[in-house]
């Protein structure tokens, strides 16, 4: 399986920050926005990666991430002209995708909690149909909605709507099989102007090959489109953080846990971080390593 990052956008709702930087750029706490979606992808073990991001973006990606050797996968970009919707990635990235099937994830998205790699491990051995989340939330008429019968299977899904028919919103988390590819070619735009990653899935739901998991009370999943967002983001990472001692999204320690890196490697990517947690916390894996 292979995974696409989205991570174009305009972030009108974070201007006049996003006048001047991408929003997957502004950091959470200790690292940049980008790092935990792609953490997401890296645990669930996909080592092939594209980017989707603007014109004006693509350099600085590049110079963050490179071609992702660093983190033991390969990271590829292109580019979305405009914000033409979620659903655009796969026409984007149909060459990417190849025959494959696709995870995607949305650049504003994060995910903690235990047992999810676990969760993660079993989407991606999916070859037929679609599997997305449903997540419980006090409001969800900022998000797309999916709706339950009484036996737990899906019978609706709507974005943003006005009237939300349940309280499970479908988080920035989708895998796919191949078919999508051509699923959303058939889009159209919707109200919005966009091709809607729920009108994807509508699609998928009506032809039978739809799952949705839920994501149940443990789980933290937090959106940071607006202000509020980036600050409880920010706040939540910090407190497991410094409660633990473990980071959360650090990529290298993904790719050295799952031997896709040395300890050299790991070693040479901690030298010019060394003033910060990060490059300290990679250094310490490191000896804790050594001394098991
Ligand atoms: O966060 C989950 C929600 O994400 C889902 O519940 C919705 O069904 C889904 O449509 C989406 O809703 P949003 O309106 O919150 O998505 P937004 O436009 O904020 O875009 C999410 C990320 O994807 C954001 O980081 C920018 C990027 N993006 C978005 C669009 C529309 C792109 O890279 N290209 C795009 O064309």
């Amino acid at each position: 399986m292979k995974g696409i990052v989205m991570a174009g956008g305009s972030g009108t709702r974070l201007y006049p920050v996003t006048q001047g930087i991408n929003k997957q750029m502004i950091p959470i706490y200790d690292k940049p926005m980008i790092y935990y979606p792609l953490s997401v992808l890296m645990l669930s073990g996909i080592r092939e990666i594209l980017i989707i991001t603007t014109i004006e973006d693509i350099r600085n990606y590049k110079k963050l991430l490179g071609n992702g050797e660093r983190f033991g996968v390969s990271i590829t970009y292109k580019v979305q002209k405009a914000p033409h919707g979620l659903g655009e990635a796969f026409i984007i990235g149909e060459e990417f995708i190849g025959s494959d099937s696709v995870a995607l994830i949305l650049g504003d998205n994060i995910f903690y909690g235990s047992f999810f790699s676990d969760t993660l491990k079993k989407c991606i051995s999916l070859s037929r149909g679609a599997r997305i989340f449903g997540y419980f939330v006090k409001d969800p008429k900022d998000f797309g909605v999916v709706e339950f019968n009484e036996e737990g299977e899906v019978i609706s899904l709507e974005e943003k709507p006005l009237h939300p028919r349940s309280n499970y919103a479908v988080p920035g988390l989708y895998f796919y099989d191949n078919t999508v590819i051509e699923k959303a070619k058939r889009l159209k735009p919707s109200g919005r102007g966009e091709l809607e990653i729920t009108d994807i899935n509508r699609l998928y739901l009506e032809e039978g090959s739809l799952s949705c998991i839920n994501m149940g009370r443990g789980m933290a999943w937090l959106d940071t489109g607006t202000f509020d967002g980036l600050v409880d983001a920010t706040n939540f990472v910090k407190a497991i953080q410094d409660r633990q001692g473990i980071m959360i999204a650090c990529l290298e320690e993904i790719a050295f846990n799952k031997g896709w890196i040395s300890r050299e490697e790991v070693l040479k990517t901690s030298k010019p971080l060394l003033k910060t947690n990060y490059g300290g916390y990679l250094m310490d894996l490191v000896k804790l390593k050594e001394k098991r």
